[in-house]
């Protein structure tokens, strides 16, 4: 069956190796057509990783947004509906993370962290729940952090903006359940991508690879309609780094 999959920061990390692992289930899955929907800020990102799903055998579709923007967010969802008129999945994976020790953030680094983290996801998740909700279906995951539960010195800012997202998820359940919609909140720790900039190198013996993160993903959306996996809390097995 076709599914209409949108992910958020597609181009990088966790988001691009998502995107792969849907487009791998196809082969695997009977039944299981998936339609990525491939968002991020950069297009060579998407058009290098639409190739590679294609060539998985899944169909793809590239929207260059920032959900930090209230009309990218609607570009986005515009889009999607006017090509496919659905979207079963919405993987709110788009992030960005400043670490400083606390006294050297500044409010740029707050504005920034809170809009794309906590405001752009709030919005879209916001623009998309009624379509889910009309159609009586739909998976909407959030790729939150350990940080929305446990602090970390040099990631107050965040750290508050995945707890944030740990708010909306709570409120978001009690209407999902009403709906016929799974809500997963997905908690990783330290994941060797972009985000770590040249530290993902120095520490990559303690981290998790993307891959760790996007397989139990796509296992919990195929999880039969009845079952909702509603947490992923997954860590390298030597516990977090500490910084
Ligand atoms: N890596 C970790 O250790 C770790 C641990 C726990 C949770 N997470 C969470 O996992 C998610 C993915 O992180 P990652 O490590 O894969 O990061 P990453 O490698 O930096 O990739 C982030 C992706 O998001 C896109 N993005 C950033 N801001 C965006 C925006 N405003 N609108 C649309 N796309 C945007 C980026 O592309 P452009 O810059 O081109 O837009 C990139 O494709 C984030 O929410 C992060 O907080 C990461």
């Amino acid at each position: 069956m076709q599914k209409i999959i949108v992910l958020t920061g597609a181009g990088k990390g966790i988001g691009r190796e998502t995107a792969l692992e849907f487009a791998r289930r196809k082969n695997t899955t009977p039944d299981f057509d998936p339609v990525l929907v491939l968002c991020s800020r950069t297009a060579g990102d998407l058009e290098s990783l639409s190739g590679e799903c294609r060539k998985l055998g899944a169909r793809t579709m590239i929207c260059e947004a920032d959900i930090s923007r209230m009309e990218d967010i609607d570009k986005l969802v515009d889009v999607t509906m006017s090509s496919f008129n659905r979207i079963d999945c919405l993987v709110n994976n788009a992030g960005v993370g400043r670490f400083k020790p606390l006294t050297e953030l500044t409010p740029e680094d707050f504005d920034y962290t809170m809009s794309v983290n906590a405001r752009g996801t709030f919005f879209l998740t916001q623009k998309v729940f009624p379509i889910m909700e009309r159609q009586q279906s739909g998976h909407i995951f959030f790729i939150s952090s350990v940080a929305a539960e446990k602090a970390f010195k040099s990631s107050a800012i965040y750290s508050m903006s995945k707890y944030a997202q740990n708010g909306l998820v709570e409120a978001l359940r009690l209407y999902a359940r009403e709906n016929n919609i799974r809500v997963t909140n997905v908690m990783p720790g330290a994941v060797a991508t972009p985000m770590w900039g040249e530290q993902a190198e120095q520490l990559r013996n303690v981290m998790m690879m993307p891959e760790d993160i996007a397989a139990p993903v796509v296992d919990a959306f195929l999880q039969p309609a009845r079952t909702t996996v509603e947490e992923l809390v997954i860590r390298p097995t030597g516990g977090d780094i500490n910084s």
